[in-house]
């Protein structure tokens, strides 16, 4: 059952070679672990925590590029910067992040014009198609999946290592044996520790940079929730998840295009670039920093899902020289706002949560008017 998944897996991507894992975070991890030691991971200075930890892991030093303002991905301007100027990198993470389809095309040109490795992270944009109509995670040298939680498709855990590269991929599996079986109440029990202690970290952070250095010990103390070996009934689960995945893909672009439709008019509301053939992970767009607190808190006490992820990471490190480099993403990080569009929520529900955003937007413009809000 493994071999036919990983084979329908790499014929899906068009890839030779798939080794199936745990999580996103070890197929990360066995990508950074092929660049010889003292080369550097180039990641999107926005970005999912886990990817920094992975680097991490694989004793990798990490460097940051800013991102785009359309959509949040990568800036290929920012990577060509980057690669000009910092000869030891050796990887390039493009991460289709929100679902939003990075430039992977002109990326691999300049990743490829540096004799980088580029890495194209789909975890949070599986069955997404490029502006041409190509699946995204099909034009890496290595592509990643996640079959984790709150993915498009969650099989409660799970993850791909995508390459064409024999060598690459004969490394990937002897290094995947190395990793321990960790049972699932330990896992249960680590991950709740990382909610405990992650959020109050990241709150300080916001307030004062210097506690972000607290994140500097989360590999270590949770090496045991990042790297382990995939359950014994990981493949089945995966493979019943990835047939409903038309579905879920179908749900997604609906109620995002619900939430489109009814936010367009609102006042105060700015978008990412709106593409056709993505799978959005989250409807997430962008609200004025100074109003982003009342309204998670609005929206939350009308008892809707929302989330304000994710962080601009690159401020976590304490380089001074890196610090304040990445306008962007410190923008975006300050201003986004994710909504729900998984099964939880259908067309109704949608529309509901439409109306609760509008009323807040309403109301903050009603006050603004009178002069009650400055
Ligand atoms: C963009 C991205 N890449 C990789 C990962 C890691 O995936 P996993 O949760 O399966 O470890 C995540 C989520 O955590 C993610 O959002």
């Amino acid at each position: 059952m493994l071999n036919r998944l990983e084979r329908q897996l790499a014929t899906e991507y068009k890839k030779k070679h798939c080794v199936l894992t745990a999580s996103g975070t070890v197929a990360l991890w066995l990508a950074f672990s092929q660049l010889p030691l003292g080369k550097k991971v180039l990641l999107p200075a926005m970005v999912c925590p886990n990817l920094l930890y992975a680097a991490s892991l694989a004793e990798r030093e990490v460097v940051y590029a800013d991102i785009r303002d359309i959509d949040a991905t990568i800036c290929p301007d920012s990577v060509e910067s980057k690669l000009s100027r910092h000869s030891e990198i050796g990887i390039v993470v493009a991460v289709h992040l929100f679902g939003n389809n990075a430039n992977i095309r002109v990326l691999k040109d300049v990743v490829d014009k540096h004799g980088a490795i580029l890495v194209e992270d789909a975890a949070q944009s599986m069955g997404g198609l490029d502006d041409e109509n190509v699946l995204l995670g099909t034009k890496g040298d290595v592509s990643i999946l996640s079959f984790g939680h709150t993915k498009i498709i969650q099989a409660g855990g799970g993850g791909a290592f995508l390459t064409d590269n024999d060598d690459w991929t004969k490394d990937a599996r002897s290094l995947l044996s190395t990793l321990d079986h960790v049972s699932k109440s330990r896992l249960d029990e680590l991950s709740e520790e990382y909610r405990r202690l992650f959020y109050p970290i990241w709150i300080a952070g916001q307030r004062e940079q210097s506690f972000y250095s607290l994140f500097e010990s989360f590999p270590m103390l949770f090496k045991d929730m990042f790297l382990h070996q995939a359950g014994s009934d990981q493949v089945a689960k995966i493979t019943n998840a990835l047939e409903g995945l038309a579905e879920k893909v179908t749900h997604r672009r609906e109620v995002a295009e619900i939430y489109r439709h009814e936010l367009s008019p609102v006042d105060g509301i700015k978008f990412f670039r709106s593409a056709k053939g993505i799978v959005p992970w989250r409807f997430s767009f962008r609200i004025d920093p100074s109003i982003r607190g009342q309204f998670l808190k609005y929206i939350r006490d009308k008892g809707f899902d929302v989330s304000s992820w994710y962080p601009c990471v690159a401020k976590w490190m304490c380089d001074e020289a890196e610090s304040g480099h990445f306008p962007v993403a410190e923008r975006i990080e300050r201003e986004i706002i994710n909504l729900w569009v998984d099964e939880s929520y259908g067309q109704n529900r949608a529309m509901e949560l439409s109306c609760a955003v509008n009323e807040f937007m309403g109301s903050l413009h009603n006050q603004l008017k009178k002069g009650e809000v400055r």
